[in-house]
């Protein structure tokens, strides 16, 4: 087995979630809108989700939203509010760091008519809630704000961003806590926001469902019809089993996350000193305010294409996290933002720890990681190229939107 070390890009599914699930996918195969008893049984389970994902951030059942995922999450929340705000504006806050899912969907509403406000970001990749606030006029809608970034770990200064959007009334806050949910205390009322993003794989739930926390009271147009479903809010027969199972595995992250916090800190910072030996090594990110198992580096003179894969086959799966997607000559948007010209982005390696990953793991990972910047060094001065130049491995060129162009998390 490999090491995994990339679960900011999905987790394996634990073990209690599936258990929970199987019930959902044998005899409690109703139809949640089904009168019958069957169907009601399935119901049950779905008011179940409902209630424990509600719980898990201080929401009401009816606050919740089940999704296929985080990025169906972030499409309906920025979609869902511009359009159904479009009346009273059309500008729309953002910042430069988000998900590819927020990214390109308000670059996407500008198509049709809606203005869209990108913030810059410093050189750890956080966002100045007072440039929020200043981007904020009489036409904004909606501010819409990652809460901790999926390539560097960079956790926003969310608490501040909330105050300052609450001072103008009629604009919603959504926050894409997709990547931050397994680590960081979510408490939609603390945090004062209209709608967050979840996503199951990210902490050990299933593939394939999510959730958006909708305030009660804040209006967003469903953008799927033909149902009644979610009351509503999106159309189609209810993946009950997901649901089920996102519920059991978010529930055991937040009883799990203090402890689990601390171990993944540990192995973290022993890997990060590990690493630290090694010349041309830089962590990207906040150093303070980040997510505990993200280690994101830039390393000189190699390409982080060809490391990973180097890595992958090693035995050791991590991701650039993502300088230059395999086959894709694009640049990370995320350290770019950041400030790092693109011969240093291009050797950008994430490392992401989980739950279940040892302290053996992580001493293996070290020499690996050490072994293969070396090897990649040492061919590119054989070949006599600069810093990351050639021993990159790259398939052809990327088409926007191929899968090429598609990244993990
Ligand atoms: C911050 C963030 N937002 C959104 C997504 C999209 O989530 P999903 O893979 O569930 O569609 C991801 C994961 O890739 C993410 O890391």
């Amino acid at each position: 087995m490999p090491i995994y070390l990339d679960h900011a890009a999905t987790t394996p599914l634990r073990r209690e979630a599936l258990e929970a699930m199987l019930p959902y996918l044998t005899e409690h195969y109703g139809n949640p809108s089904s009168a019958h008893g069957v169907g009601r049984r399935a119901r049950a389970g779905l008011d179940e989700a409902h209630e424990r994902v509600g719980r898990a951030i201080g929401a009401e059942p009816r606050e919740i939203v089940f999704t296929s995922g985080g990025s169906e999450s972030n499409n309906l929340a920025v979609k869902g509010a511009a359009w159904a705000g479009k009346a009273r504006g059309h500008r729309i806050v953002t910042t430069a760091v988000e998900h590819h899912s927020v990214g390109h969907t308000v670059r996407y509403l500008e198509k049709f008519g809606f203005e869209i406000v990108e913030l810059p970001v410093d050189r750890y990749g956080r966002v100045d809630p007072e440039m929020v606030e200043a981007a904020i006029t009489p036409k904004t809608i909606l501010v819409s704000v990652i809460l901790a970034n999926n390539e560097v770990g960079t956790i926003q200064p969310i608490g501040e961003v909330a105050a300052r959007v609450r001072r103008h009334k009629g604009v919603l806050l959504h926050v894409d806590a997709v990547q931050a949910a397994a680590h960081v205390t979510l408490d939609v009322a603390d945090l004062d926001v209209d709608l967050l993003s979840l996503g199951a794989h990210k902490f050990e739930g299933p593939k394939g469902v999510g959730a958006l926390f909708v305030r009660h009271g804040t209006n967003i147009l469903a953008q799927q019809q033909g149902g009644a479903q979610e009351r509503y809010r999106r159309a189609g027969t209810e993946n009950v089993a997901g649901a089920i199972g996102m519920a059991a595995a978010l529930d055991l992250a937040v009883a799990e996350r203090p402890a689990v916090g601390g171990l993944i800190r540990g192995l973290r910072e022993a890997l990060a000193s590990r690493l630290r030996g090694l010349d041309g090594i830089q962590e990207t990110g906040h150093p303070t305010e980040r997510l505990a198992g993200i280690l994101s580096l830039v390393v000189a003179g190699v390409d982080g294409a060809g490391l990973v894969m180097a890595l992958d086959l090693a035995g050791l799966a991590c991701s650039t996290g993502s300088a230059c997607a395999t086959g894709s000559t694009e640049m990370s948007h995320v350290l770019t933002a950041m400030g790092y010209p693109g011969d240093e982005a291009k050797g950008a390696l994430r490392l992401s720890l989980g739950r279940t990953t040892t302290v053996e793991e992580i001493e293996q990972a070290g020499r690996l990681i050490v072994g293969a910047v070396e090897t990649q060094r040492e061919a590119a001065a054989r070949l006599g190229v600069g810093a990351g130049a050639a021993v990159s491995i790259r398939g052809s060129a990327s088409v926007p939107g191929s899968a090429s162009e598609a990244r993990a998390g």
